[in-house]
């Protein structure tokens, strides 16, 4: 076994490891990444598309937000519609701030460049992962690499692994509790290289159920349907799609639509999850490896960003001023914004989506009052545009 070191061992080359390792290195922090796919497998990955600007800033900080500066779109406004109502939310009167219309696929591919351009270490395909000696002051990874076995120490474990990793399976069941809630439907997407149907996002709620209509740029458009969790992407042919988003786009918009062929379309579940502590000794979870939203809320790569703003504040004050105490702060503070924009994502799935008969005609007359309620007045308004622009992040004590 080959043995090699590092500050911090990075698992996981999605948005929160790619991020947090180039932050790190920005204050000499040596990390390595260890992916268990290839770069362009990580980069196969469809998501979503609206940035807050505090993720926006970090990135900017990490010295590779040039293309999402030049190419990302800046929206003040966004859509929310009832069958033909709308009501639009000026993002920029309500909290002074907006957000950034910009793949995360593009962001991942510009952290991973100024990754390669600044020659930091990656290794792709890197098998059986395993992380050991977490509670102890020397923990270490063991991996193994094209037929060799290796073990990386470390003073620390980023666990940026996402849902499916390994770092949240070594935190032990009576040491850690999950929360879940599973939603009874699935999000549609499809991609198109064709104009979008309207300038600012729509988040549409009808009698036929949920869309969204989103971009990628002004030739790239990105739409979602809500559909039932038994269907699956053979069910849904282009013009199914087509003929079902048209639908339930609100009236004043609906013959703008363009269709054409998809060069993307999938179905992702919904869901909510949480896991508590984000912490075990030196092993820190990061992202979607402690927790996941559903994309009502646009949060899921937004709250990784908020870990990582965390984690890297942390080891920047014990590398920079030797003080490990603070890293207990990881989780308590992590938590506290996770919570909320949890909270927030699935208030606005529940009011959006038709839960079927998992609702009675009393619950969906509360979820139409409730809502228009928020959008009726400046104060609600108010309550839905802090949190879709992204609330402050934490500073340490
Ligand atoms: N060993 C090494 N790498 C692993 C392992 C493992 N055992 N398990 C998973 N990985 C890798 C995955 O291949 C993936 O590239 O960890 C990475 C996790 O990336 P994401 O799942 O994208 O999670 P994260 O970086 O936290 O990004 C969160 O991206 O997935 C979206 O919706 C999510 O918007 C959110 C954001
Ligand atoms: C997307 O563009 O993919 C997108 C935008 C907003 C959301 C979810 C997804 O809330």
């Amino acid at each position: 076994m080959q043995t090699r070191k590092t500050q911090v061992a990075i698992i996981g080359a999605g948005p929160s490891g790619l991020l947090l390792g180039l932050l790190l290195d920005k204050q000499g922090i040596d990390n390595v990444i260890l992916e268990r796919v290839t770069g362009d497998y990580v980069l196969g990955r469809i998501r979503a598309g609206v940035l807050e600007q505090g993720f926006a800033k970090l990135v900017r900080e990490a010295g590779a937000a040039e293309n999402m500066d030049t190419l990302g779109e800046v929206h003040d406004s966004v859509m929310f519609s009832f069958n033909d109502e709308e009501v639009m939310l000026n993002l920029k009167e309500l909290t002074d701030d907006s957000v950034i219309v910009y793949g995360q696929v593009d962001i991942t591919r510009d952290m991973m460049a100024e990754r390669e351009k600044r020659g930091l270490e990656t290794v792709y395909e890197a098998n059986d992962v395993q992380p050991h000696d977490v509670k102890s002051d020397n923990p270490y990874i063991t991996y193994e690499k094209d037929g060799f076995e290796y073990r990386l120490e470390c003073d620390y474990i980023a666990g940026c692994d996402g849902f499916h990793g390994v770092s949240r399976q070594t935190i032990p069941d009576d040491v850690k509790t999950e929360y879940e809630k599973v939603y009874p439907f699935g999000w549609l997407g499809l991609m198109s290289d064709t104009k979008p149907i309207n300038p600012e996002l729509i988040y549409a709620t009808t009698d036929r159920g949920f869309a969204l209509a989103s971009m990628r740029s002004q030739t790239r458009s990105r739409y979602y349907i809500q559909v039932p969790l038994e269907d699956t992407v053979e069910d849904w042919s282009d013009d199914k799609f087509w003929a079902e988003f048209k639908k339930r786009m609100p009236a004043g918009v609906r013959d703008n639509l363009i269709t054409g062929p998809s060069i993307e379309k999938s179905i992702v579940p919904t869901r909510s999850f949480i896991c508590e502590p984000l912490q075990y000794g030196n092993l820190f979870l990061v992202g979607d490896a402690g927790h996941i939203v559903p994309p009502t809320g646009a949060k899921g790569l937004n709250l990784a960003a908020s870990d990582v703003s965390t984690l890297y504040k942390i080891m920047t004050r014990v590398y920079k001023e030797g003080d490990k105490t603070c890293i207990e702060q990881y989780s308590p503070i992590a938590l506290r914004r996770i919570w909320n924009g949890v909270r927030f994502s699935w208030w606005l799935t529940d009011l959006l989506h038709d839960f079927g008969d998992q609702k009675d005609e009393f619950d969906k007359k509360m979820e139409t009052s409730e809502i228009q309620y928020f959008l009726s007045s400046e104060e609600g308004r108010k309550v839905i545009a802090e949190q879709y622009v992204g609330l402050a992040f934490e500073d340490l004590k």
